[in-house]
């Protein structure tokens, strides 16, 4: 006989999101939420916009964590946004030089159905979702964020990636005649480049992203959309994404071409793998006053340890 166990994260449908969460995104609608926040979003019609910041605000949260989330404050004043600045606080100091008007995404490589995307071409706004995740970055810092998106999967099944997409590449904005200032140090070879083997890709559990606390993705953590990939290190969630390529062999990702001794393509969360400077096995919550212990995959082991079955995983991939 087949017994269906619920997960700890999963939520019956009559369940009511996280009260707190529910009270401020009521009070975002309330207050004209969607005139206050269309200029984070004139990557749209104004129609479209206006239709988006609704279903944002109104997307019912499907994952839930025991543990406490980190405040809208925190989460969008401590971020790493390179193209912004390296500095914690840069990214909203310099948030306004990204400019997301008529955002489009090129799709190329290995699909049936290449081509140059609106994001509502994209992302079904109808299907947008809340999904509370823990981040974990490369740095030994975490937080826990309500992510609003949807699965990547449902954006990637509309390309039809065909039998030699094995690896899927991602590119952040780059204007080389007009780089946001970050870009003008060559403290990455721009543009930001990530990628996932195409199954992480497809896994339930990768989202994009395009907003945050029921409000769009405010521009210093990656407006109009990023990836979230919860059970790998930060810098694998590539922000502001402009081009998705399907490809046979494995793309170069930035940090890996920065230092690839230090920062792996598969950048898997791991507290027995020490980066070579500094210890993994534990990290400091943003707000939390003692240091708490680093999970294996970031506490997503159950969903996702079987992709990697008989992969070495001692040494930094
Ligand atoms: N994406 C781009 N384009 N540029 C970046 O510098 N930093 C990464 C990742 N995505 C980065 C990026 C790192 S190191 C982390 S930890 C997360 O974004 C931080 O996301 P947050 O600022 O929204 O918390």
């Amino acid at each position: 006989m087949l017994i269906k166990t619920k997960k700890s994260w999963e939520l019956s449908e009559n369940e009511v999101t996280n009260e707190d969460l529910f009270n401020k995104r009521r009070q975002f609608m309330k207050m004209g939420g969607v005139a206050a926040m269309s200029s984070y979003l004139p990557a749209l019609s104004w129609a479209a916009a206006d239709h988006l910041a609704n279903q944002i605000a109104l997307a019912p949260t499907t994952r839930t964590l025991d543990e406490k989330l980190n405040s809208f404050e925190e989460i969008t004043n401590y971020n790493n946004f390179y193209e912004l600045g390296t500095g914690k606080g840069d990214p909203v100091k310099n948030a306004d030089e990204l400019n997301t008007d008529d955002w489009s995404i090129e799709v190329t490589g290995e699909c049936d159905n290449p081509g140059t995307y609106a994001l509502e071409d994209l992302i079904n706004f109808n299907d947008l979702e809340e999904r509370i995740y823990r981040m974990r970055c490369v740095e030994a810092w975490s937080m826990v964020i309500p992510w609003t998106g949807v699965s990547l999967s449902t954006i990637l099944d509309k390309m039809n990636p065909n039998s030699d997409a094995k690896y899927v590449g991602f590119e952040t904005i780059y204007d080389r005649s007009n780089p946001l200032s970050g870009q003008r140090s060559r403290v990455l070879d721009w543009p930001y480049r990530e990628g996932l083997r195409l199954d992480e890709a497809m896994h339930p559990l990768t989202m994009m992203a395009v907003g945050i606390y029921g409000k769009p993705m405010p521009n210093q953590n990656g407006a109009p959309l990023r990836l979230v990939v919860p059970w790998k290190y930060g810098f694998k969630s590539i922000k502001s994404i402009t081009k998705i390529n399907f490809s046979k062999t494995q793309p170069q990702t930035s940090w890996n071409m920065a230092g690839p001794r230090e920062y792996g393509f598969f950048s898997n969360v791991n507290p027995e793998v020490n980066h070579p400077r500094w210890s993994q096995g534990s990290e400091r919550r943003i707000g939390e006053l003692f240091r708490r212990d680093t999970l294996m995959f970031n506490g997503y082991g159950a969903e996702v340890a079987s992709m990697y079955d008989g992969m070495d995983m001692s040494t930094n991939y």
